[in-house]
């Protein structure tokens, strides 16, 4: 099969691997589309050293169609198609032992710990796999795995109809969070960005999703202007890596600043940096921050609200290439994030 390595940091190449067959309760999954994700955008620049050492295959938003089973997997069958989970619990930690897989302290992932999904085959353990109804293109299938980032952020903080929302970061997470919360609100949702093009997807896919550019104003003071000075319920940080933080407020405080009291700060944004974090902002508001991390049990609910046609994979999505362009679609991302979100490989070639 081919399979595409990142043969040295920011230098891919597609390759012959040989494919074994599936192990025990194992399926084997011919992958037709996998997405590239920030992460992926991290691996390639060697930020994830020594986590993830080269020659390396990435890989861990993928879909495909099932064309082997291993002995004893009986919950598909060759020619279901399945959206692959990568996440590979421990079960064993204290974390897991209370059912708090998130926080296994042994999390891998597929793609990220060990070879992913950028080629034609790939083996997964059938706890993993997650069979799709007809009707779903298996390219928005390759997409489940982002969502669940989204409907769990959701979970997390405990979003309910009529919350309104401000959402920090309207790149590829806060695009899922977003999408996710219309599922079960339809208050007023703030997206703040410093790209106006990410800011347009997702106010011109949804109503009253009120765009905010942190360059032209300042996200608290128009929060709470069109809140009548209350505040939102929820919000959302999903920067991680803030651009600017010279002319914008950081969006961890800011994020703070535009909740009402008692209302909740959920963080997802991964940096090395601390954030200026005034406590007594939280404080005196009785606020709570929680954390989301990754997913845990939202893949039926994606499939499910896919399957609704509830959700809007489409616009997420800037391009779809094949496998053999993946240089280009790493360096096109980086280059140019306003007009590349999601670039989607193409691997049944
Ligand atoms: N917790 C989790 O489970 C989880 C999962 C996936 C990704 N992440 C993290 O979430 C973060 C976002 O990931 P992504 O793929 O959406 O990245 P992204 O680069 O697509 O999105 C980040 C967005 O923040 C915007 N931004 C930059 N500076 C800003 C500022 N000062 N104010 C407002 N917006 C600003 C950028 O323009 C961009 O659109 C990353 O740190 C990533 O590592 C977390
Ligand atoms: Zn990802
Ligand atoms: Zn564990």
């Amino acid at each position: 099969m081919k399979a595409a390595v990142l043969k040295e940091y920011r230098k891919f190449q597609l390759e012959d691997r040989e494919i074994s067959d599936p192990a025990d309760k194992q399926g084997q999954v011919e992958i037709s589309y996998a997405s590239i994700c920030g992460t992926d955008m991290h691996i390639f620049n060697g930020d994830f050293h020594p986590r993830t050492p080269v020659p390396f295959v990435p890989g861990h938003e993928m879909a495909g169609i099932i064309v082997k089973t291993g002995p004893g997997a009986d919950s598909f069958t060759p020619g279901d198609k399945v959206a692959i989970d990568p996440i590979i619990w421990c079960g064993e930690c204290p974390a897991c032992k209370r059912g708090h897989f998130p926080a296994c302290s042994k999390l891998k992932l597929i793609g990220i710990d060990m070879d992913g999904g950028f080629c034609q085959f790939i083996n997964v353990d059938q706890g993993m796999l997650h069979i799709a109804p007809e009707g779903i293109p298996l390219e928005h299938l390759a997409l489940v795995e982002i969502y669940g980032i989204g409907f769990h952020a959701n979970r997390r903080a405990g979003v309910k109809p009529g919350d309104c929302l401000s959402i920090w970061g309207a790149g590829r997470v806060g695009q899922v969070i977003l999408q996710a919360a219309r599922t079960i609100t339809s208050a007023p949702i703030f997206m703040v960005d410093v790209i106006d093009k990410r800011l347009k997807i997702a106010a011109e896919a949804y109503k009253d999703v009120i765009p905010v550019n942190a360059l032209d104003s300042d996200p608290v003071e128009e929060i709470l202007k069109e809140t009548k000075g209350l505040g939102c319920d929820i919000a959302f940080e999903a920067v991680g890596h803030p651009n600017h933080v010279d002319r914008t407020i950081h969006p961890v405080r800011g994020a703070i600043q535009s909740i009402r009291g008692g209302g909740v700060v959920c963080v997802l944004g991964l940096t090395d940096d601390p954030a200026p974090v005034v406590f007594k902002e939280l404080i005196w508001k009785e606020a709570r921050i929680i954390a989301s991390r990754v997913s845990h049990g939202e893949y039926p609910v994606v499939i499910e609200k896919l399957k609704e046609n509830l959700l809007h994979p489409d616009i997420l999505i800037s391009e779809t290439f094949p496998a053999t362009k993946i240089q280009q679609a790493f360096e096109l991302i980086e280059k140019d994030p306003e007009n590349y979100l999601k670039i989607m490989l193409q691997f049944n070639l």
